[in-house]
């Protein structure tokens, strides 16, 4: 089988503050393969965004990746040097931030924000690097992007500044774009052209993307698989399908019991009893474990087993292992 475009394997980074050390990325390992989409769900804290981030060599001050290996098309990303990184983020692998509005800077044209790294990446003229900004603008179906070029973010509206993200992103044509929760500010109309986008770029360029969301919605429409995290780690890499009929983790059962069968694929993750965990405390060895139903000692004492299933799927609990949890 070929190498998948993306390998991840037991990555973990910390973040050390004031309060302590928060163990924001714990043991995370996953695959992206070339084309496919692969959601990334949990509750908010979980760890998501700093997994994206972590990738790219991008945590906040503070932040340091402590073990793991980052594997991209061929080549380590953790041991490449700072300019070797750099350019795998402009041309390799994109990412459109949380929240848009402060990723767009105020002072330039959008044409010059779309511009900017082609002309780096590319080499291009600027006259040159100007025509491919309006061709990726309308790609983006940003209306007479021959004359929006010159508009500046606030002249434009929140789906527009969101498909101007698109565009910035996918201006290199990278070969994975990471989009964290990119349509939570978005009206749901807008978001739903959004993701129509995305789907079509994929189609036409194969791009893979990982996508951050609480959708469940998004998940059933635009993702293969899903990665569920929970207090830093996946507690289950699952593909859609399964998500929704066969869940294996008690964390991922839970959340789905809470919403009714027929909405599972159209409401937002919903929240369970009970408070996440704080990541800068000591945990129990299967952290979900206060929360759990199906929790009994050993799951507060040992670490529970990686479980991986015959059909790719995998679960981290005890109770997956020994057999005693089925459908
Ligand atoms: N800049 C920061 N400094 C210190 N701790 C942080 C920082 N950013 C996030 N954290 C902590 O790191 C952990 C993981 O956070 P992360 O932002 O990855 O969560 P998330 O899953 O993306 O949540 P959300 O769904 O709310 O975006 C959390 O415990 C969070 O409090
Ligand atoms: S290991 Fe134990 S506590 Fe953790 S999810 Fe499985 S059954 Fe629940
Ligand atoms: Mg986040």
């Amino acid at each position: 089988m070929a190498e998948p475009l993306l390998t991840v394997e037991n990555l973990r980074a910390h973040l050390f503050t004031r309060y302590g050390v928060v163990r924001a990325v714990d043991d995370v390992s996953f695959t992206v393969a070339r084309g496919e989409t692969l959601g990334l769900v949990g509750e908010s804290g979980s760890g998501k965004t700093m997994t994206c981030l972590a990738l790219l060599r991008l945590l906040p001050p503070g932040g340091r990746i402590i073990d793991g290996r980052v594997r991209y098309a061929g080549a380590d990303l953790l041991t490449k040097s700072e300019k070797d990184i750099r350019k795998v983020r402009g041309e390799q692998i994109a990412m459109i931030l949380q929240d848009p509005m402060t990723s767009l800077n105020p002072v330039l044209s959008i044409g010059r924000q779309v511009e900017e790294p082609i002309r780096l990446h590319q080499r291009l003229t600027r006259t040159r690097a100007r025509a491919k900004a309006i061709e990726i603008l309308t790609r983006v179906r940003i209306p007479a992007a021959e004359h929006r070029v010159r508009d500046y973010p606030h002249q434009l509206s929140g789906g527009m500044r969101q498909r101007v993200m698109g565009a910035i992103a996918l201006s290199c044509e990278p070969g994975l774009l990471i989009a964290d929760e990119p349509t939570t500010s978005l009206d749901v109309t807008i978001q739903a052209q959004y993701l129509t986008l995305l789907k079509e770029l994929q189609d036409e360029h194969g791009v893979a993307i990982i996508f951050v969301t609480h959708d469940l919605g998004i998940v059933a429409k635009l993702c293969h698989r899903v990665a569920v995290m929970y207090a830093g780690k996946i507690v289950e890499l699952v593909s859609v399908d399964n998500l929704f009929d066969r869940p294996l983790h008690p964390y991922t059962r839970a959340l789905l019991a809470s919403v009714p069968k027929s909405d599972r694929r159209e409401r937002r993750l919903p929240t369970i009893e009970g408070q996440p965990p704080t990541l800068h405390e000591a945990l129990p060895a299967c952290p979900f474990a206060p929360r759990c139903a199906h929790a009994e000692p050993k799951c507060f004492e040992r670490a529970p087993p990686v479980v991986a299933m015959p059909d790719g799927s995998m679960a981290r609990c005890w109770k997956v292992a020994d057999g005693s949890l089925t459908h």
